[in-house]
C-alpha cells in the first residue's frame, strides 16, 4: 500500500517515517509543502494522505476525492483543520493520531509558572542588565485557584501536575473522569470564572466552543485573572482578550496557539510583514508570552504522531478497526 505524506520533515520526521513504513509494508510519497489544490496532483495514485494542521477545505477534500484518495490521516490529535462534513459527504475517511499527553501537561505548567512568575518581564530586563525589582513580584502555586477548562488527557494530566504544587484546582466538562474527583472539583463554567486566579483551556475546537472566551466570559472573571491557551486559538476571542489585558482586568496570558495561524506556523516568515496584527499586539505586551504552537513537539509525541498516522492508514487498508478514525458530529 502507498501514503503520501505532506509537510514531511526531513530533519525530525524523516527517520521515523522510514522506520514505521518498513515496519508496516508502506510505500511512501513525500511532498515538503503542505497540501493546497496546486500540489494536490502529487497524491494521485496514493489512497492514504497523511498531513497536519494545514487547512484541508471542501474545495480541498473533493479535489482529493477525485484523485482517487479514501483516507485523509492527520499526524496531530486535532482536526479542526479538515472539513469533516465534505469528507463525510464524499466517503473519504478521517483519522487524526494521539500522543502522550505529556508533551503538552508539561508546556502548560512552564506557561502557567512563567506567566505567574513574570518571566517574560524579568528576562527581558535582565537581557538589558536592569536587574531592579519594581513589578517583577509574582504569586505562588499553592495560594492559587485554578480553573481547567476540558478534563480529556491533556488536562486530566494538568491537574495531576497542579495536585503536586497544592493548589485547589476547578475543572469543567460535560464528561465527568472519576480520576479527576481525587484532584479537583468539577463546577459549572460560571463558578470557575467568578472563582479562579488563573484559568487553562484544554478542549479541542468546535463549534460549541468558539470564542467561549470573550467579551461576556472575561467580565465574569476575577480581576488580574491569568489566561493559559494549549488548546486552540479559536476558544479565545483574540479582541476581547486585547481588551481585558489593555483595560487590566487580565493579568497575564500565556499562549502557545492565537487564532488565524493557518499558514504562519511553521514556516521561517522573518522577513515578512505578516498579516495577523491581534498576534503582533499579543506578544507586544510584556505580560504576554506567546509561542508559535510548540506544546506537543518532543522527541516522543513526534515519534507518535507518525506511527499512529501510519498504522491508521494501515488498519483502515486491512479492513481493521482503527481506533483514530474521526466520525464527523453534526
Ligand atoms: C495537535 O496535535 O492537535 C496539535 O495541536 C499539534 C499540531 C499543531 C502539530
Amino acid at each position: 500500500m502507498k501514503v503520501f505524506v505532506y509537510s514531511y520533515r526531513d530533519f525530525d520526521e524523516g527517520e521515523i517515517f522510514t522506520r514505521y513504513s518498513n515496519e508496516y509494508g508502506i510505500e511512501l510519497g513525500i511532498c515538503r509543502d503542505a497540501p493546497t489544490l496546486e500540489n494536490a496532483y502529487l497524491a494521485e495514485g496514493y489512497e492514504y494522505l497523511s498531513i497536519i494542521t494545514t487547512e484541508i477545505d471542501a474545495d480541498l477534500v473533493t479535489r482529493f476525492h477525485e484523485l482517487g484518495v479514501k483516507m485523509i490521516s492527520t499526524r496531530t490529535v486535532g482536526y479542526d483543520h479538515i472539513d469533516l462534513h465534505k469528507a463525510e459527504e464524499l466517503g473519504v475517511q478521517v483519522g487524526n493520531a494521539t500522543y502522550s499527553p505529556n508533551c503538552v501537561a508539561d508546556y502548560t505548567i512552564m506557561l502557567m509558572l512563567m506567566s505567574v512568575r513574570k518571566m517574560k518581564r524579568i528576562m527581558e530586563r535582565a537581557n538589558i542588565n536592569d536587574f531592579s525589582l519594581p513589578g517583577n513580584q509574582g504569586r505562588e502555586m499553592p495560594n492559587l485557584t485554578i480553573g481547567i477548562i476540558g478534563t480529556g488527557k491533556i488536562g486530566r494530566t494538568v491537574i495531576k501536575y497542579l495536585s503536586g504544587f497544592g493548589c485547589k484546582v476547578y475543572a469543567y466538562d460535560l464528561f465527568k473522569h472519576d480520576d479527576v474527583k481525587k484532584y479537583a472539583e468539577y463546577v459549572e463554567l460560571d463558578t470557575i470564572y467568578a472563582n479562579c486566579d488563573m484559568i487553562s483551556i484544554h478542549m479541542p475546537l468546535g463549534d460549541s466552543n468558539y470564542h467561549l472566551i470573550n467579551q461576556d466570559s472575561i467580565a465574569k472573571m476575577k480581576d488580574k485573572v491569568i489566561i493559559i491557551n494549549t488548546a486552540r486559538g479559536g476558544i479565545i476571542d483574540s479582541a476581547a482578550l486585547i481588551e481585558g489585558l489593555e483595560s487590566g482586568k487580565i493579568g497575564a496570558a500565556g499562549l502557545d496557539v492565537v487564532e488565524k495561524e493557518f499558514g504562519l506556523y511553521y514556516y521561517d516568515l522573518k522577513s515578512q510583514v505578516l498579516d495577523n496584527r491581534e498576534l503582533m499586539i499579543l506578544r507586544s505586551y510584556p505580560n504576554v508570552i506567546v509561542t508559535p504552537h510548540m506544546a506537543f513537539y518532543t522527541d516522543q509525541a513526534i515519534d507518535d504522531m507518525v506511527h499512529h498516522s501510519i498504522k491508521s492508514c494501515w488498519l483502515v487498508e486491512h479492513g481493521k478497526e482503527n481506533p483514530w478514525q474521526v466520525r464527523c458530529s453534526r
